[in-house]
């Protein structure tokens, strides 16, 4: 079975998804941490409340982002991870971190390929829609660059506004279609890397 450490900063619904993926089988992986960067971070309680180990690892204290990246990447070796996966994990990974897992890091984007990156992408895809500029976003799991919801592209799926969409109703369809790529890209990803028995 595939050894997956993932990584989050909030309210971990598209962790949530991979539990439950899990558990029901149909995802060959065990969860073998979850690490998260705020304390506050209710998927840490969502992986404790099923017996996964939940670490909250702060960024104060490092002088640094190499040096909390450095901090952050011996702890998830610790885990002995085949897979790890940012699943709404809010910080730049610098190369410190992503050249000790490489083609091993895995990034959920809440918006299509090469469309808004970084904080607030589904507001700003709305507001784009507002304008009249675009008629859909989506959102993408694709293998972690420096360069941030970079880097290439394992699946995306494709969301479509309709005429009366709020921002609500937008981003709960678009989250909806993240809980279901994030299993699938997950999947994959384990795939093309040829799963442990
Ligand atoms: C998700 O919408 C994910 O795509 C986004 O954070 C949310 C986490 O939700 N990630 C990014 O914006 C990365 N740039 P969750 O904590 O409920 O899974």
């Amino acid at each position: 079975m595939s050894r997956l450490v993932v990584l989050i900063s909030g309210g971990g619904s598209n962790l949530q998804a991979l539990i439950d993926a899990a558990q029901s089988g149909h995802l060959p992986a065990d969860i073998a941490a979850v690490i998260s960067n705020k304390k506050s971070a209710y998927g840490l309680e969502r992986a404790a409340a099923v017996g996964i180990p939940s670490i909250f690892l702060s960024a104060k204290g490092f002088p640094d982002r190499e040096s909390y990246d450095v901090a952050l990447a011996r702890m998830v070796r610790e885990h002995r991870p085949d897979l790890i996966v940012l699943a709404g994990f809010m910080r730049i990974l610098s190369p410190a971190f992503l050249d000790q897992f490489p083609g091993r890091v895995i990034n959920l984007h809440p918006a299509l390929p090469g469309r808004f990156a970084g904080t607030r992408a589904i507001e700003r895809a709305f507001a784009a829609f507002q304008a009249g500029e675009i008629t859909a976003s989506g959102c993408m799991v694709h293998y972690a660059i420096p360069e941030v919801d970079a880097g290439p592209v394992i699946e995306y799926r494709e969301v479509g506004f309709e005429p009366h969409d709020t921002l609500d109703t937008f981003a709960a369809r678009l989250h909806g279609a993240e809980h279901e790529l994030i299993v699938s890209a997950t999947r994959k990803a384990l795939r093309g890397m040829g799963e442990r028995e």
